[in-house]
């Protein structure tokens, strides 16, 4: 696991002042446009889930649905459900999804915004992880944890690529949370 992380820390690529001034921009898409980086994400998603949530691997895991946050987290979402023996289901922002919906608000930088998820889409007592590019503030994560619960499904946890640790937003979700890369990992690496 150590080894793929490597991998794909060394995939990053960082954007000063995107999408706006003072903003240190992590782009994830290198990860993905290269097969052999795109493929260890996969394997490293798998080996993290089958640690934390003391799971196995393959054609039937003890998860049943992995929910995925648009939109980044609809790039892997779908491929690692697959790989766990899982269902995939998406949460999207408001008005994306027909039929009967439940909605969650959440705080972005510019006013709030809400997530929803279809009412059927969980079945009660299923066993759920969320997953998504990046945890910054934890809102939009935390309103997707939310939308899990109202409709019963039994939340195991949180599952990120990267985790931008100072700004603290896994302090706001209520399930075990599990990230590949640390923003402070990274400034650790730097000063070697
Ligand atoms: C980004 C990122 C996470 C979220 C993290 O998504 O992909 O989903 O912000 O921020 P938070 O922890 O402060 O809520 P964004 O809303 O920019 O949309 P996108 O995934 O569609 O690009
Ligand atoms: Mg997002």
């Amino acid at each position: 696991l150590s080894r793929l992380k490597v991998n794909l820390r060394g995939a990053l690529r960082q954007f000063p002042d995107f999408p706006s001034p003072g903003i240190l921009f992590e782009d994830i898409m290198p990860i993905f446009a290269n097969h052999k980086t795109f493929t260890d994400l996969v394997r490293a998603l798998e080996l993290q889930v089958a640690a934390a949530f003391d799971t196995t691997v393959g054609e039937k895991s003890d998860i049943d649905v992995v929910v995925g946050l648009e939109s980044r987290g609809f790039l892997f979402g779908p491929t690692l459900a697959l790989r766990l023996g899982a269902g995939f289901v998406p949460v999207r922002k408001q008005g994306k999804l027909p039929g009967k919906c439940v909605t969650e608000g959440y705080q972005k930088e510019y006013g709030t915004d809400h997530f929803q998820v279809q009412e059927d889409a969980i079945k009660p007592g299923q066993k759920v992880i969320i997953v998504d590019d990046i945890i910054a503030t934890g809102g939009s994560a935390a309103a997707a944890g939310s939308l899990v619960r109202k409709l019963a499904g039994d939340l195991k946890g949180f599952l990120f690529m990267m985790e931008l640790d100072f700004l603290q937003g896994r302090a706001k979700l209520d399930a075990p949370v599990h990230t590949l890369l640390s923003s402070q990992e990274e400034s650790l690496e730097a000063s070697k």
